[in-house]
């Protein structure tokens, strides 16, 4: 499973990068708004700076919601850097938008996703992925883990090859889940990724065995 990380912030993405696991970042309107990133050029810029940080795929988000608007903002986008991504609204004139980026070869990233018949019209516009948002689900007391398991038998049922990214992902448990189901990527906070770090009997295991260690040396 790819490891994407959901957030503007240039230090954190450097931070994952660093790690060595990350595969591609994941951005939207609210977490460009989150770093202070306004008005085109900044936003572009931005863009431009996260795609020189990491290896893989970076999704930027267009604003407009109408078809010519988003083929506009798309391309726009998707000439910055190879690395880039449109991120493109579940809207009819998103899924239009996606069919013809799919054609033109510009990757896409379709977002918003809350249902699996929304996941199905995107596979077969050409997504090249599909973002479901399981916190969020959650958060209404819906089974986000449950939606991407709806999608990956659906996928597999047709072999549509959009990749299933599982969004808004907010802690460890969500991350083993979707690795589990067969989730293609996730994106989720650093903090997401770095409690995977974590189990008490590696910090007292850890702490015994250098105090061991000191023991043996004299110290
Ligand atoms: C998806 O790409 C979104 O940026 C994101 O995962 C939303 O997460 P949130 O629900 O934590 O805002």
């Amino acid at each position: 499973m790819k490891f994407f990380i959901d957030t503007a912030n240039l230090a954190q993405i450097k931070e994952a990068q660093d790690l060595g696991v990350l595969d591609g970042v994941t951005t939207n309107p609210s977490l460009m708004a989150k770093e202070g990133i306004s008005g085109d050029e900044n936003v572009l810029n931005h863009y431009k700076a996260i795609c020189e940080i990491v290896d893989g795929d970076v999704s930027a988000e267009v604003i407009s919601t109408d078809y010519e608007g988003i083929i506009k903002e798309g391309e726009a986008l998707a000439a910055l850097h190879p690395r880039i991504v449109v991120k493109v609204p579940m809207v009819k004139d998103g899924v239009k938008a996606i069919k013809y980026f799919s054609q033109k070869g510009i990757k896409t990233n379709c977002t918003l996703v809350f249902s699996a018949g929304q996941a199905l019209l995107a596979a077969k516009a050409g997504a090249t992925y599909v973002s479901p948002f399981i916190g969020r689900l959650d958060d209404i007391s819906v089974d986000g883990l449950g939606l991407i398991e709806e999608i990956r038998l659906i996928y597999d049922n047709y072999g549509f090859k959009t990749e299933i990214l599982a969004a808004s992902v907010r802690h460890s448990a969500h991350i083993l889940g979707c690795a589990k189901i067969g989730a293609d990527v996730m994106t989720g906070p650093l903090s997401a990724i770095l409690s995977l770090l974590k189990h008490p009997l590696t910090d007292s295991g850890l702490a015994q065995f250098l105090a061991d260690h000191a023991k043996a040396a004299g110290k």
